[in-house]
């Protein structure tokens, strides 16, 4: 990094009032929009997530469940995931990470490398609300 880097860094963090809480706020941002995102299908912007086809439903949270669980009968027989840490992550083969969550989310692409049924929606976020909703599923749903 050269200098002028490192105090621009240095007068960012004075004027955030500190990079450690500013590192704590930058957290809590992540999840409040994820959350949002999840549970209404609008961005903490207002904006609704778009997906590459017209989703059946609007939301992660309409197909998913509130806490993530699954297990709901769509049409055409899919049932949606189990998302909760224990299914993602405990006694994965190929447990899911943030890139791995990103990838399943934005092109239907599983941890194992497989694809999704279609019913899952390849969404189309930026990579803000990408990063957010794959962090508030990773991190919040238990
Ligand atoms: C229209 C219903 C629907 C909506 C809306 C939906 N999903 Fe899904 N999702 C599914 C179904 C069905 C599956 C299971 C696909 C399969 O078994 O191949 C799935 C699978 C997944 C998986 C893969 C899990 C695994 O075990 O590999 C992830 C991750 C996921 N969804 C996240 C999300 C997120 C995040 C959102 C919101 C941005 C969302 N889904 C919105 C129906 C939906």
């Amino acid at each position: 990094m050269k200098y002028y880097q490192i105090a621009t860094l240095v007068s960012l963090c004075i004027l955030l009032g500190g990079c450690a809480s500013s590192a704590t706020d930058a957290r809590a941002d992540a999840l409040a929009n994820g959350k949002a995102i999840f549970s209404t299908g609008r961005d903490s912007q207002g904006q609704t997530i778009a997906a590459q086809t017209p989703p059946l439903m609007p939301s992660c949270q309409a197909c998913h469940g509130a806490n993530g669980a699954g297990g709901v009968h769509l049409p055409g027989g899919a049932v949606s995931a189990d998302l909760r840490y224990s299914a993602l992550v405990s006694g994965q083969k190929h447990p899911y990470t943030m890139a791995l969550l990103e990838r399943a989310i934005s092109t239907g692409i599983d941890d194992d490398g497989d694809s999704l049924n279609p019913v899952m929606p390849r969404w189309q976020l930026s990579k803000q609300d990408l990063h957010d909703v794959a962090y508030y599923v990773l991190h919040k749903l238990k």
